[in-house]
């Protein structure tokens, strides 16, 4: 942990009427931002490098549309996940398929994510990250789901919030009162595009953990200050391609995730770097083996499939479709293919057989389904 004297100041502590604190952001970036330690710089040169291998080699992904789809389902299923949210990455791509009530409720959850990011990143190849776009994101996010807990989605908060604890006299952190939450937004508005010679990766963790002490909104701030980060990594083109996603390290680490959060606004801002570049590197790498099993993979499959004769042609089709949806019934294997249902039939034995695709459980109302559980595992830890 930092000595005292290497603290910056974030903000102080208030005392509300109502008997407690509140804590209110000073000017953002805060004086005094420190991060020329050498383990920061250590960490920062190596979090550039390993993120410039992720680019490069998801750049030689022969589709890293199915990449990024699978990713950015992993990460909505992990980051609905943070505050207890139970969905699996399967029920996810299960609801793909079909709606039924058999799924969790809190799967809503994850769709609402998945909406709010492909929303997010086609607004920002027009336009820039704002707090406007911010909004925009939060009401997608959050309305209708998690039941109608949410009664602002898309509006700043006009009441105090809390976060843990039954009143903000218990809470383990209050918020700024709704009157601070437009200057400081601002604050952190501007530096999105700010010339000052702060590097990109320091910028977004310090926007993530600003962001989460301004708390603007009553709820879903966890979930759209995470969003946030892919959102500004692709928009400073560090990435060219919204491959890196955070939410698997916050909740692995989830408890250090919340401390180092309070550190930051201690004014440990190190600390609170140090652990999101951790955090950055150890992503990327996962993320980077995953690409090199998924061609690996791939390219195995294809050729299994490819040895099937008359088949091959439709097979491989139907294999290259479930690298976008790794779940099929028949009668999606007949819109792959416009085969008939009997040689669907047919094909799909032949993956059962070869053990490229697995019945699930359950009959469901539209057929059995049918589920790539190899490819699918890539993507679980
Ligand atoms: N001690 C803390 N100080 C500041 N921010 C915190 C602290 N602990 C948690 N947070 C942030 O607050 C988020 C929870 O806030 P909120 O409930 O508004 O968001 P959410 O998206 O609904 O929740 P979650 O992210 O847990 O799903 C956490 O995900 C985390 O990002
Ligand atoms: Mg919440």
């Amino acid at each position: 942990m930092s000595q005292k004297s290497e603290l910056a100041s974030v903000g102080t502590l208030v005392q509300q009427k109502g008997n407690y604190k509140a804590f209110i952001p000073g000017r953002f970036p805060p004086k005094g931002l420190i991060y020329h330690d050498p383990k920061i710089l250590s960490l920062l040169s190596k979090a550039n490098l390993i993120l410039g291998k992720l680019d490069g080699i998801t750049r030689l992904l022969p589709d890293i549309d199915f990449f990024i789809f699978m990713y950015i389902k992993k990460e909505s299923a992990y980051s609905s996940q943070i505050e207890g949210t139970k969905a699996k990455l399967t029920d996810a791509l299960m609801a793909e398929i079909e709606r039924t009530p058999e799924l969790p409720p809190d799967v809503d959850d994850i769709l609402h994510y998945i909406t709010a990011m492909n929303a997010g990143l086609s607004r920002l190849e027009k336009l820039p990250l704002s707090l406007r776009l911010i909004k925009e994101i939060h009401q997608i996010l959050l309305t209708q789901a998690r039941g109608s807990a949410h009664p602002y989605p898309g509006e700043f908060r006009k009441v105090q919030n809390w976060i843990m604890g039954t009143s903000p006299g218990d809470a383990r952190f209050v918020p700024p009162p709704a009157e601070f939450i437009l200057p400081a937004m601002g604050d952190l508005e501007k530096f999105f595009y700010s010339n000052e010679e702060v590097p990109v990766l320091i910028k977004i963790a310090l926007i993530h953990s600003q962001f989460e002490t301004i708390h603007p909104f009553i709820d879903g701030n966890g979930r759209t200050g995470r969003l946030l980060i892919t959102f500004y990594l692709c928009q400073q083109q560090i990435l060219q391609r919204p491959v890196l996603y955070l939410s698997a390290y916050f909740k692995k680490h989830r408890d250090l995730y919340f401390t180092m959060l309070d550190e930051y606004r201690k004014g440990n801002i190190a600390g609170w770097l140090e652990f999101f570049l951790k955090g950055i590197i150890q992503v990327a790498s996962e993320a980077i083996e995953t690409s090199d099993k998924i061609i690996d993979l791939r390219e195995k499959d294809l050729h299994c499939v490819s040895t099937l004769g008359r088949a091959s042609k439709n097979a491989i089709v139907l294999l290259k479709n479930l690298y976008k949806l790794p779940i099929v019934n028949v009668r999606r294997v007949q819109d792959y293919t416009g085969i008939s249902r009997e040689a669907a039939n047919r094909l799909v034995r032949k993956f059962v057989q070869l053990s490229l695709l697995h019945a699930m459980e359950k009959e469901k109302k539209y057929g059995r389904l049918f589920v790539y559980k190899e490819y699918i595992s890539l993507f679980e830890d």
